[in-house]
């Protein structure tokens, strides 16, 4: 009869103390969720953010095709975005068949092709060339910096002036005019 008795005391602590439990964790969690009620929510947070951050939100994205282990590629990329561009990047095996359906001369091709707004850019164009093709949409078909310029964007360590080497402009019958001259 007494163990029982004691037993029966025994189940009764144990039932105190989960109830305490479940009270301690209760009143954790509302204070948890208090907390973060008085807190603003992300999302105002990084608007603000955006908000002050000088953006050049008016720039188009670019999508830019090249090989998986271009280097060069990967670092005219980083020179885009570095200018404000968003870039899109695409690993292709055939670049081929890319710059032909860009409608590109052999003797004008580079390394990667890219698009933006409707114009081809091939090569290590310069952001400050696709910029001012932006700006004046001139009848071209796009810009090229044909073959590998060495003082180029993405060839040369970013931040250097680009050098001895011409931008072109082309059009679909293959015909080019000087855009820019480093
Ligand atoms: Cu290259
Ligand atoms: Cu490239």
């Amino acid at each position: 009869m007494k163990s029982h008795y004691t037993m029966r005391l025994k189940q009764q602590g144990s039932a105190i103390i989960y109830v305490v439990l479940a009270l301690i964790i209760l009143s954790a969690a509302a204070g948890v969720m208090f907390f973060k009620a008085k807190q603003p929510p992300q999302a105002t947070q990084q608007m603000k953010m955006s908000q002050q951050a000088p953006v050049e939100t008016s720039l188009p994205e670019v999508t830019v095709y090249k090989s998986a282990t271009c280097g060069c590629c990967s670092k005219w990329i980083t020179h885009l975005e570095s200018e404000g561009f968003k870039v899109v990047s695409h690993n292709k095996d055939d670049m081929n068949t890319i710059k032909i359906e860009a409608g590109l001369q052999p003797e004008l091709a580079s390394c990667h092709t890219a698009f933006v707004d409707g114009y081809v850019i091939e090569g290590h164009v310069p952001a400050s060339d696709i910029k001012h093709l932006l700006n004046t949409k001139p009848a071209v078909l796009g810009l090229t910096a044909p073959g590998m310029p060495q003082k180029s964007p993405g060839m040369q360590p970013e931040g250097l002036a680009p050098q001895d080497y011409d931008v072109l402009a082309f059009d679909k019958a293959g015909q080019t005019s000087v855009f820019s001259r480093y």
